[in-house]
Parts: structure tokens; sequence; C-alpha cells
């Protein structure tokens, strides 16, 4: 048996899976996000453990222990993790959707600027990417950053409790700007920007490597096998595409998370020239190209919890009849964007109201913005020569049959339903499986993904979205000024 375990930004996720891929079993468990002065996001790496470790704990109640073999992790990438000689973590982690690096991120693309940043690590920063992190703990806690004596990712942060061993990989080193994502190795012009040492950072590895065992006193406490191996996982969307059968070339995962991705796997190594994409290591020991939008599901959640004040998703959803026929826009900006206008300034908008907009419109609106900020990101892959014609998808929007509906349209895309669409937490179960032996590549183990059924797109409502789609281009550039 083996365990996966996703660390979300709003909970961490753990899965058991049999030696065939089967899910045994899943186990969530929440823990506080810390956002403030609008920008900051920051969570405890404690809680992060005590989940874990509570956890692990429900998952393997009811199984045999002795059966359990390998771990394996799905994480929040780019947040920046840090510890002092002693172990101890300095601060709290700095998150991927924390804008306050701006003036860093200012300073490695256009004082550096942006050509000698993607020669050296194949991306150009962002404010939720580690290295902008650390540039801005330098300046403005410059005793904390003498402390420093491991960086870690949020993922990597539970390997090193779990198995001693300092240690990340590729796909989720990608995001920390620090890694030459092209030649597999920590970048020495970019650690000299950072004024850091290869010492302080972790020792890399493939997603699928065994980086040690479970230590002896966790074992004891988890009654578990201190034979069991920890193995390095992959960045939360690398091991959602693993978990979706995105490897190899070409295949597409979309994930509707806090975040929302769009996710392209390749044999080799490629990048978009204006960096709209990020360029990154995949799990599968290749490559992949990202879109990443920083408010996906969680603009939704916004609203409804938020301003509407209802948990009643579903029964909200099915009132929504007018595809293709609503002339509410909403930009889905609540954190700032990266992909692809890398403004951490942005902010979200609706606009188009009526005396007739109903509460339906505006739910229908908040699906169809996120949806269209996907779709930026899917014209600069298709602008690259890419031919997309189907995806799969996961996270927690993809419960929702409306916004799968709304996604193909928009997208103009088939959706392949995969039977299950755990995204992250089962591609690390997979990974830890593989990393085991139970298979002989990643890219094997995309036999066991059983697609179930097949959204397609509706002529008719692809071209009423297409319409909708080039006004939604047109309303950040018009507003853009308005948010510095
Ligand atoms: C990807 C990104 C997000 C986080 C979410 O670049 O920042 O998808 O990984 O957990």
């Amino acid at each position: 048996l083996y365990i996966g375990i996703d660390l979300g930004t709003s909970a961490v996720k753990l899965l058991l899976i049999d030696e065939k891929g089967n899910i045994l079993k899943t186990v969530s468990k929440k823990y506080p996000l810390y956002i403030s002065n609008s920008s900051w996001s920051e969570q405890k790496p404690e809680d992060w453990y005590l989940k874990t470790i509570e956890g692990i704990k429900d998952l393997v109640s009811n199984c045999k222990k002795e059966d359990i073999c390998g771990i394996s992790f799905g994480g929040q990438m780019h947040g920046l993790v840090t510890l002092d000689e002693k172990d101890n973590i300095i601060r709290p982690a700095i998150l991927w959707n924390d804008g306050r690096s701006t003036q860093e991120t200012d300073y490695l693309n256009t004082t550096i600027g942006k050509e000698k940043i993607s020669q050296y690590t194949a991306n150009i920063a962002f404010t939720g990417f580690t290295a902008p992190k650390i540039l801005w703990m330098k300046k403005n806690e410059p005793k904390k950053f003498s402390k420093i004596s491991k960086i870690m990712l949020p993922k990597d942060y539970l390997a090193y409790k779990l198995s001693g061993n300092h240690c990340t990989d590729y796909s989720d080193a990608s995001g920390t700007l620090l890694l030459d994502v092209k030649n597999k190795c920590w970048s020495k012009e970019m650690l000299k920007i950072c004024d850091i040492t290869e010492e302080q950072l972790p020792k890399i590895y493939e997603s699928y490597d065994i980086v040690g065992i479970l230590k002896k006193e966790i074992a004891k406490e988890l009654n578990l096998s201190p034979k069991v191996k920890i193995i390095a996982g992959a960045g939360d969307n690398a091991a959602a595409a693993v978990g979706t059968g995105t490897v190899g070339e070409g295949m597409c995962n979309i994930s509707l998370g806090t975040s929302g991705t769009i996710f392209i796997s390749r044999k080799t190594f490629e990048v978009d020239k204006n960096n709209a994409l990020h360029s990154f290591a995949h799990a599968d020991g290749y490559y992949h190209l990202m879109g990443c939008m920083l408010s996906a599901a969680s603009s939704n959640k916004w609203w409804m919890d938020e301003i509407l004040k209802t948990n009643e998703y579903s029964n909200e959803q099915m009132k929504i009849k007018k595809l293709g026929e609503n002339n509410v826009f909403y930009l889905p900006y609540l954190m700032g964007e990266r992909s692809p206008h890398n403004d951490p300034r942005a902010r979200a908008t609706f606009t188009g109201m009526t005396m007739n907009t109903t509460r339906e419109d505006m739910i229908q609106a908040v699906l169809e913005g996120v949806t269209f900020g996907l779709r930026d990101s899917l014209e600069v892959a298709k602008s690259l020569g890419m031919k997309i014609q189907r995806t799969k998808i996961c996270g927690g929007g993809a419960k929702s049959h409306l916004w799968k509906k709304i996604l193909s349209n928009i997208m103009n895309l088939k959706l392949d339903i995969i039977e299950n669409e755990e995204g992250p937490s089962y591609g690390a179960a997979i990974l830890a499986a593989v990393g085991c032996g139970e298979f002989s590549s990643v890219e094997e183990t995309k036999n066991i993904i059983k697609i179930i059924d097949t959204v397609n797109p509706n002529k008719e409502l692809v071209n009423k979205y297409e319409e909708k789609y080039q006004k939604f281009h047109q309303i950040y550039p018009e507003m853009k000024n308005l948010f510095k």
C-alpha cells in the first residue's frame, strides 16, 4: 500500500492506494491560512506537519500497517520555508500566492533583466516564486535572513521531518527560480544574486526517487514499519498531472483548485519566448509548460461563502440556465494575477450588470471569469504551435458539472472525465508506488487512469463564448491603470 500526501493551501489531503492504483481511503485535515496587508499569504509549517501526522494516523487506522511500503507528496509550490541551524522554523512560510515581493520581482526582471533570468532558469520572476521572497527576507528581515541554514519548499518540510533528508524534486525546484530547469541543477548565477549557497538548498531528486526511510521515532509514533520508503514527490501541479495520466508528450490537465492551472506535458524542454507560461520539469522525468492563475476555485469560494453567505454551491448552480447569454463579466484577480499578466497589483471586478441582473447571473459570471482567465493561458500555448484538443480536469472546482460544461465550451476542448479526479494526492501515491518498484516508470502509470466520460463542446455555445471571451480580453488592459 502507498500513501500520497497533498499539502494544499486549505488542507492536507491524504490518500491510500493498493498496488494496482485502487483508492482505499482518503482523509483531509484543514489548517489556517493567514492573509494580511491585502497581499501577504502565510502558513505555519508546524501546522502542516501536525495535521499530516494526524492525517496519516487516520488514514492507516484500519489497514494492515506492515503493508504500507511508501509515502510520497504533492505540495503547494514556491513557498519559502526557512530553518535555522537547530532546525527551528525561522518565520512562517511565505506562500505561492503572496504578493509582497513586487520590488524584488521588478529588480530581477528589470535591473538584472528578464533575458538573463530566463537564460539562467528558463523562467522570469513572479512575486509568488521563491527567489524574490528570499530577496525580500534579506532586505526586510536581515537578522532572520542571516540565520538561514536550510531553505526548502512546503512538501519538502514534510519529507525532511519524516526522513531527515533535506531534499526536493526537479518539478518543485523549478518554481524557486533558482533552478536551471534545462540542465537540472541549481543556477550558480541565481544563488549569487540571492546571496545564498548551495549548502543551504536541498539536494534535488527525480520525483519518483527514494530519498530515505521513515525515521525510527516517527515510525513508532505512527505504528508503521521503519522500512517505509519516503519518495521525493512533486509540486502539486506535476503530481496532479501524474494523477490524471497527463504524462509523456502533449497531454493537458486543468486544475481548478485554490489556484487554476493549465498544464501541458512535454518530452522536450521548451521556453515560451515571452515567458507568459512557466517552463518547468515534470514528475515523469521530462518537462512541462504551465499557466497559473491565483484565484480560481477560491474566487468561487469567496463569492459564495463570503459574499452570498451560502454553502449550497450545487443548488445555486442548478438554477443557472442561460449559458452563453450572460452579460456580466468578472475579472478573477482577487490576489493579483500570475499568468499571463504577471501583475500582483491587478484586482477583481464585476462589470456589465443591469437592473435585470440576477443572483444566478453573478454566480455564473464568476465561473466564466475564472475560465476566461485560464483561456488566456491556453491562447499562449496555442500561439506556440501546440495543438491541444482535449484535457483532463481535477481540483475542487472539477466537482461541478456546470463548471465543466462552461470550461469545455469556453476553451473549446473535449474534457475527459476520469474515474477519480483527486489530482495531487493520487499522483503522489502513484509516485510512491513507482519509487517502490511497483511500476517501471511514471509514464507506464497512465494506463491505470480510467476515462469514464467525455464532455464535448457544443458548437453554438462555443461561438457565443468566443464572442464573450473577445470582450473579456479587453477589460484588463482598459482597467489596469486603476489598480496601481
Ligand atoms: C503553481 C502555483 C500554484 C500552487 C498551488 O505555479 O503557484 O498552483 O502550486 O498550490
